[in-house]
């Protein structure tokens, strides 16, 4: 007889217990635990390869480190090289990754795009969301031969026969939510590779909770990753966010992949960004930009290009600041509004960036240098709907603030990498070089820097050469130099 269990589960952190709770003491969240029904059926027979892993379980034995064999991790190379970066260098084999992002930003097409990209693997996209003919619309959206072939069809009709094009071959499409069924058609396709559209749909009828409670979301994602190991087959789970940007319902689920990825952005801007969040294969502070188009996504190689407006003359309040994202050099360009402020409370406004530091940033401004921003509204906004995190932005930002502030616009290709401290000195930042190479890969003419960034600075210092930069360095120890030096 199958054995019914009531559990409470917290929504929030995924924490089991036996009775409802009013605070959830692993997360300390109010209300959030609701009650399942997890019925496990006669022994609890796992899905995949139902014989395998209870029944005769291998034991371990320790093995010391020198013994253990090890051999490179198999990689799969994707055409998007945005997407093999941020995996570490391809997708590795048997790897469970889980893709999270909000509803709208592009994760069906990201995967979708991945799947039609590699026409030589045999690719199944289980899909719990969409019907076959909406993933067949998709996909002809993302054909780079369907803009031509569109074209064709209104000129000559629908008379001449359009050869049946090869694009889509290889990409299998399975619209189910039984991890069973799912687990029979796997048997007899036998991909190359998975993608789960989304976990939060699928279940699994060992667990009789609904589909996307904390229960279910759990078993599905341990079932995929208990075929994932033992096929050595790549999976991929897409993931919905919740607001406050947890993956929903579970965190729990984090634990339990190899990897997981955030697609970030605004949407209403076209500029997405691949953040590594976990990674056991690679680094986790890679990412990858890629830009939203008509025909889906374009992998974006070059970010400082399209990060910076054109601009024919200097404005006040515009500066471009040499940020590292992950690994990556990015010129970014950060606007600075400073106004009258037309009612008792200053308003304070950012845009891509904490506001909490902006505030820090102009007390800073306003005691080490003097000037008046208290009564002032600021607005500050970073280009590109982007987030930043870099504190070498601070000095970027600082400048775009007095800038708008005096009106007196910062001289062309000028750009800023040092972060501030709450004394007004400037603070050394890390990957100098790197982001001093881009600014001048991208034709600036001077780049400002913290003095303590070079050797004097501290012993240890790797030297860094100057006279090797055809743009020019000025180093600089406090903000008040930084202005002298701007506005005389
Ligand atoms: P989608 O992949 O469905 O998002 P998710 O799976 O994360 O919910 O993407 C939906 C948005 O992307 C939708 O607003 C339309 C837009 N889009 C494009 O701009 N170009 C395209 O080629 C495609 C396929 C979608
Ligand atoms: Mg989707």
């Amino acid at each position: 007889m199958a054995k019914t269990k009531i559990a409470y589960f917290c929504q929030s952190c995924g924490f089991e217990s036996a009775k409802w709770l009013g605070k959830c003491p692993s997360c300390q969240q109010w209300n959030t635990f609701v009650e399942e029904i997890i019925e496990k059926s006669n022994g609890s027979v796992p899905d995949w390869k139902a014989t395998s892993s209870t029944t005769q379980q291998r034991a371990n034995k320790p093995i010391e480190i020198p013994d253990i064999v090890f051999s490179e991790e198999q990689r799969m190379l994707t055409p998007d090289k945005e997407f093999n970066r941020v995996l570490g260098g391809g997708i590795v084999a048997g790897s469970l990754v889980l893709i999270g992002g909000e509803p709208g930003i592009g994760k069906s097409t990201l995967m979708l795009q991945l799947a039609l990209s590699m026409p030589n693997l045999k690719i199944l996209y289980i899909s719990g969301e969409e019907s076959e003919r909406q993933i067949k619309m998709r996909a002809e959206r993302l054909d780079p031969s369907e803009s031509q072939n569109s074209k064709l069809k209104s000129q000559n009709d629908s008379e001449i026969e359009h050869p049946k094009s090869d694009f889509g071959k290889g990409c299998y499409i399975l619209t189910e939510t039984s991890t069973q069924n799912i687990f029979k058609q796997i048997e007899q396709l036998e991909p190359d590779l998975v993608v789960v559209d989304s976990i939060q749909t699928l279940h699994s009828s060992h667990i009789e909770s609904t589909p996307g409670s904390v229960s279910q979301v759990r078993e599905c994602t341990a079932e995929l990753l208990r075929f994932a190991k033992e096929s050595s087959t790549p999976v991929f789970l897409i993931g919905h966010i919740t607001k406050d940007g947890m993956i929903a319902g579970p965190k729990i689920l984090e634990h339990m992949v190899d990897t997981v990825l955030q697609f970030e952005g605004d949407r209403h801007h076209v500029y997405r960004i691949l953040r590594a969040v976990k990674n056991r294969f690679g680094s986790a502070s890679e990412l990858g930009i890629y830009e939203m188009l008509g025909e889906g996504l374009r992998e974006v190689s070059n970010p400082s290009e399209i990060l910076l407006s054109q601009r024919d003359e200097p404005l006040s309040g515009i500066t471009i600041s040499a940020t590292l994202e992950g690994m990556r050099p990015m010129l970014i360009e950060t606007q600075a509004l400073v106004s009258t402020s037309a009612y008792g409370t200053p308003q304070r406004t950012a845009t891509g960036f904490d506001t909490r530091r902006m505030n820090m940033l102009l007390a800073v401004l306003e005691k080490r240098c003097g000037f008046k921003l208290g009564a002032k509204d600021v607005f500050l906004n970073i280009t590109g709907g982007i987030r930043v995190e870099d504190p070498a932005i601070d000095l970027g930002l600082a400048a775009a603030i007095i800038s708008s502030h005096e009106d007196i616009p910062i001289p062309f290709k000028t750009c800023f990498a040092g972060e501030i401290g709450l004394s007004g000195e400037i603070r050394a930042v890390n990957r100098v070089e790197q982001r001093i190479a881009e600014a001048q890969k991208l034709g600036f003419e001077q780049i400002f820097i913290s003095k303590y960034n070079l050797p004097s600075g501290g012993k240890d210092k790797k030297r860094i050469d100057l006279t090797r930069y055809a743009i020019e360095v000025r180093t600089v120890g406090n903000i008040e130099e930084v202005f002298g030096l701007l506005f005389g």
